[in-house]
């Protein structure tokens, strides 16, 4: 036997359709020293609650460990589910249950539950214009068409949206869904406003249209509590709020939920097919919150964002303003900056690269290749000290990168 099994003749057409990667094309050099990186939005490591998820996992595993170890169901533990329940109903006055909640493998996994059980081939999806790539490659793993409506500081262009429909109903189709990061929104920072959500809830409704609010860093609000979930101005019918431990714990406990109608839950258990997310995992998180270690956590790690966030704020008023316009984030990971005319963004790419400080550019944000003109700093993962000299290194890539 000679022949070599051909991998590529064999891929399948939706393995085919995910050829395209937003991080392709980023080749540069090797920076001349370690570059600080301002790229990828995870929490802070030195944030990690290492030591109380060993004493919650020592707990589960004496008390329950036989439960902990066996297979749990495509639902995911109970346990978590009602708490979930719990934590959104008093934050949100709403009457969730567990029966409400499936838990799935982060939220990027719950993205992918959703559109398995509701998009078809050819069903028009309806994203933001920029948008987290990752979710915009789940969705087009479906292999629908998509359109993609411009996000402004307020969030998603309630006024473009409406067009938006309306051209796909001009064409004779349908829109099925609207994937939407409405609080704190990755990459461009922006939270919807109350009266936009309002209009989306009435437009979506009047139209069949499937929300999904993907609310990752909800939790992560500096100054005031976000506006009320799509779901609860929904009255949940019609809208579906994606959760993850992601962005408040650690990105490695891969655990994140659906929250809607119990039909969207049932829908989604039925079309699961990795046998649900890890029991273990599930309890030692359920461990945490139930004593209260969650909310502890979150109150400790939003104060260390809002710091990050202001430090990076002053670097870029003292050393940027020529170059960059940006909004004051009002939680999240992000600042999401606009360059200004003068800047070739390539270039900008090699400055920067030579100055030895790493960002996103604004291309993997925008499904129809635009978005060269931004730029997007994470100041979650990179040492508040670090912060003055990572931007300090950034203006000078922006001198250099001038047309
Ligand atoms: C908006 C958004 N949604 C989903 C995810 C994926 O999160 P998870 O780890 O919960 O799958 C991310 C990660 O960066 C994100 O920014």
């Amino acid at each position: 036997m000679t022949q070599k099994y051909d991998w590529e003749a064999a891929i399948s057409t939706r393995g085919a359709a995910m050829a395209w990667s937003p991080w392709a094309g980023r080749d540069l050099p090797p920076p001349p020293v370690p570059p600080i990186q301002l790229t990828g939005g995870i929490p802070d490591p030195g944030s990690l609650p290492t030591d109380e998820l060993i004493a919650c996992n020592e707990r589960v595993l004496r008390r329950e460990g036989t439960f902990a170890l066996m297979y749990g169901g495509p639902q995911g533990y109970s346990g978590l589910r009602e708490w979930l329940a719990k934590d959104i109903n008093r934050r949100e006055a709403l009457d969730t249950g567990p029966k409400n909640f499936v838990l799935t493998c982060g939220s990027a996994g719950g993205l992918e539950n959703i559109c398995e059980a509701f998009l078809d081939p050819g069903d028009v999806a309806l994203i933001e214009r920029p948008s987290f790539p990752g979710s915009v490659r789940t969705i087009m793993s479906c292999l629908p068409e998509l359109v993609g409506v411009p996000v402004d500081d307020d969030g998603i262009d309630v006024d473009a949206l409406e067009r938006a429909i309306e051209r796909v109903r001009a064409e004779g189709k349908r829109a099925k869904l609207l994937y939407t990061i409405s609080n704190f929104h990755n990459p461009a920072a922006a939270t919807l406003s109350l009266e936009r959500r309002k209009r989306i809830v009435e437009v979506c409704r009047a139209h069949d249209i499937l929300i999904i609010q993907d609310d990752a860093y909800g939790r992560i609000g500096f100054d005031e509590t976000a506006p009320p979930s799509l779901y609860a101005l929904a009255g949940g019918s019609g809208a579906l709020l994606l959760g993850t431990f992601s962005k408040t714990l650690a990105t490695g406990l891969r655990i994140g939920w659906v929250m809607g109608e119990e039909p969207v839950v049932s829908a989604i258990t039925r079309m699961r097919f990795d046998m649900g997310v890890s029991p273990w995992t599930s309890r030692v998180i359920a461990e945490f919150c139930e004593s209260g270690g969650f909310d502890a956590h979150v109150e400790r790690v939003i104060e260390i964002y809002r710091r990050k966030r202001d430090a990076m704020l002053a670097a870029l008023d003292e050393r940027c303003p020529k170059f960059v316009r940006w909004s004051v984030p009002k939680g999240g990971f992000f600042l999401w900056l606009e360059l200004s005319e003068g800047i070739d963004p390539q270039r900008l790419a090699e400055t920067a690269n030579e100055e030895a400080v790493q960002f996103v550019g604004g291309k993997p944000f925008f499904d129809d290749g635009s978005g060269g003109h931004f730029a997007r700093l994470c100041y979650s993962n990179v040492a508040e000290a670090d912060i003055p000299e990572a931007v300090m290194r950034f203006g000078r890539a922006l001198e250099r990168a001038v047309a």
